[in-house]
């Protein structure tokens, strides 16, 4: 804490010092590689989604996973039905206070429409084992089109803190041959 003025009473109008500059024109250039490198690695790499979100409303997106539960269950699996719905379709994940509704299971090598949205309030879709992570808003569908390339068991875990439940907020998604 300065108790007496500056020496110099303007001291703010000094020549920015060399190495200041450099460094302010080297982060500026990375922050522009960078910027371009998103670009690029949303193509290239192996991790970014191309999905897509659509304005829903609760009652809307419940309806159609209802008319998708009703025409593809093929079993229950305690208490959720295990829906198998046809290649190509659209395939929907209802994330609610505390579940993923329903289970889905998918065929391998075939291509689904997958639509996620919350009734309630947000929460986060990863699945595992891998690596794919998306933010589930009220409002909102998240729609991802994906190919399932390994038959097995996935599991879907709520990563976003939403409520005492959020520990058991566990979903599933079968891949068969
Ligand atoms: Cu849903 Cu945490």
């Amino acid at each position: 804490m300065a108790l007496t003025p500056p020496s110099q009473r303007i001291w703010w109008r000094e020549p920015v010092a060399r190495v200041e500059l450099i460094w302010i024109t080297v982060a500026f250039l990375w922050g522009l590689v960078m910027f371009f490198m998103m670009i690029y690695w949303h193509g290239a790499g192996k991790q970014n989604l191309s999905n897509e979100a659509y304005r829903i409303t609760a009652e809307g997106f419940t309806e159609r996973t209802n008319a998708m539960v009703e025409q593809h269950t093929v079993r229950e699996e305690a208490g959720y039905p295990v829906v198998h719905p046809p290649p190509g379709s659209d395939v929907y994940m209802i994330a609610r206070l505390w579940q993923w509704w329903p289970i889905l299971e998918l065929e391998k090598d075939q291509s689904y429409r997958l639509h996620l949205a919350s009734l309630d309030w947000q929460h986060g879709f990863s699945l595992q084992p891998t690596n794919i992570n998306l933010q589930i808003q009220p409002g909102y569908e998240m729609v991802v089109t994906l190919t399932p390339d390994k038959a097995g068991e996935y599991s879907v875990v709520c990563n976003e803190f939403c409520g005492i439940g959020h520990h058991t907020m566990i979903g599933k998604i079968y891949v068969v041959e």
